[in-house]
């Protein structure tokens, strides 16, 4: 569900016993993460309280079209040009109908009209209302308009009837919602993505790291998914909890990341090397903790660790590979170095020395090098940056001459 994340859904609610559903429904899209407006026609009031949804939704709830109280806050045409999405549920057969015949004699269809989002029904009525002629002329009309229904799902009904018209469970319209994000740019693709720091230990209890947080290549691995792909992702210690359908696999050292990494590596066609992996490693781990003696200094050896994603860029099939070079100056130069060292097929460069962007910041700004092109991602939240990145890889790939 992580695809609603910072998405802004318009949830409209006609008159019918299963308004009640969407309180829960309300529920779900705000802990997806979703910013959510309820729209509640004067018979869905009728149902259940505008006071419920706005305490679930944490926003006032809009119910008349003119409303001077709520033009004065975010306009009806303001809230049409906000919105990412559109979904009515329970959407009643005098909703339908009204929706086909292009009205705007409330603040929902007006709404509806105003708005170029993407706009879902999820119908509730009595069955013979769904099966009737007239409804199911005013569903084909609004298909064709590419309006997306989502159910009606068949059995019981409020009224005892039993057949099609009973509106679609919160959890499934949710879900729903959730795929109407999901691209097909990495569709039949698996990508492998490091993440997160490397731990290197000094000795039971005392080790060396950096910053990051593991919030960039977190991201990557949530848009990979939404682009299709299937996701490994090979993370350090960090305390963010496993994205929605992602195999992760958790590692402490530079050498189990490299493990993990090789292990299905046939497997992969795109590697994301996102992890901040140290580049030294204590030459000897002590066995038990080291005491402190009567010396003011202590020296510690350090070994080269394996340079991860040079040994995968180095196979004959190799994956697309793609580097982040995280740099304090320089940034183009050191980068560009680093993608014809490590033979990558592109390099996102981020400058470190910003301390609002990179390192354990929610926000970045990239350069993406590559052989022949360079692109600047101004700054944004990981999440966008991370959508861009792979709607970036995905162009790349089909320019790609395989080796
Ligand atoms: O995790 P966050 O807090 O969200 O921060 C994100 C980030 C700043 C860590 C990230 O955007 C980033 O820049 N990651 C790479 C950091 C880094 O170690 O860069 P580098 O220039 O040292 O390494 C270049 C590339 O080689 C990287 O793809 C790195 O993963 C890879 N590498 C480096 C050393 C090594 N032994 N093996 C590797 O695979």
């Amino acid at each position: 569900m992580q695809r609603l994340t910072n998405k802004r859904i318009i949830l409209g609610i006609t008159g019918g016993i299963a308004a009640y559903k969407s309180a829960e429904l309300t529920r779900l899209y705000k802990t997806a993460g979703a910013d959510v407006r309820v729209v509640m026609t004067p018979a869905a009031t009728e149902f259940i309280t505008p006071l419920t949804l706005q305490a679930l939704s944490g926003n006032p709830v809009h119910t008349a079209l003119l409303d001077p109280e709520a033009e004065a806050g975010m306009g009806h045409i303001e809230l049409a040009r906000w919105a990412d999405l559109i979904v009515i549920a329970p959407a009643s057969a005098d909703f339908i109908a009204r929706l086909k015949s292009g009205m705007a004699n409330d603040l929902l269809t007006t709404l509806c009209l105003a708005s170029d989002a993407p706009l879902a029904l999820a119908p509730a009525m009595n069955q013979a209302m769904w099966r009737s002629t007239q409804t199911q002329s005013n569903v084909f009309d609004l298909l064709q308009q590419q309006v997306v229904f989502w159910g009606p799902d068949s059995g019981e009904q409020a009224c005892g009837d039993v057949g099609p018209g009973r509106m679609l469970e919160p959890g499934a319209i949710a879900q729903l919602s959730a795929e109407l994000y999901t691209t097909k740019l990495l569709s039949g693709k698996t990508v492998f993505i490091t993440a997160g720091p490397t731990r290197e230990a000094i000795d039971p209890v005392r080790y060396i790291s950096n910053h990051s947080s593991g919030k960039m290549g977190y991201a990557l691995a949530v848009a990979a998914v939404e682009a299709g792909a299937k996701v490994k992702l090979i993370s350090g210690p960090v305390i963010l909890p496993c994205p929605e359908r992602v195999e992760r696999v958790m590692i402490e050292s530079a050498e189990q990341m490299l493990a993990s990494v090789l292990e299905d590596i046939d497997a992969c066609d795109i590697f994301i090397g996102c992890a901040a992996v140290a580049d030294f490693r204590p030459a000897h781990q002590a066995e038990q903790k080291i005491k402190k003696g009567s010396s003011d200094t202590i020296s510690l050896l350090m070994s080269k660790n394996p340079d991860i994603i040079a040994t995968v860029a180095q196979r004959t099939h190799k994956p697309f590979t793609v580097g982040f070079a995280a740099e304090t100056e320089n940034m183009q130069e050191y980068a560009r170095g680093k993608l014809e060292q490590k033979n990558l097929d592109l390099i996102a460069a981020n400058d470190v020395s910003n301390t609002e962007i990179g390192f354990n910041s929610d926000e970045n700004a990239l350069t993406l090098i590559s052989d022949k092109q360079q692109l600047v991602l101004e700054q944004a939240s990981k999440a966008v940056l991370a959508q861009q990145l792979i709607r970036h890889i995905a162009l790349l790939m089909t320019q790609r001459i395989d080796p």
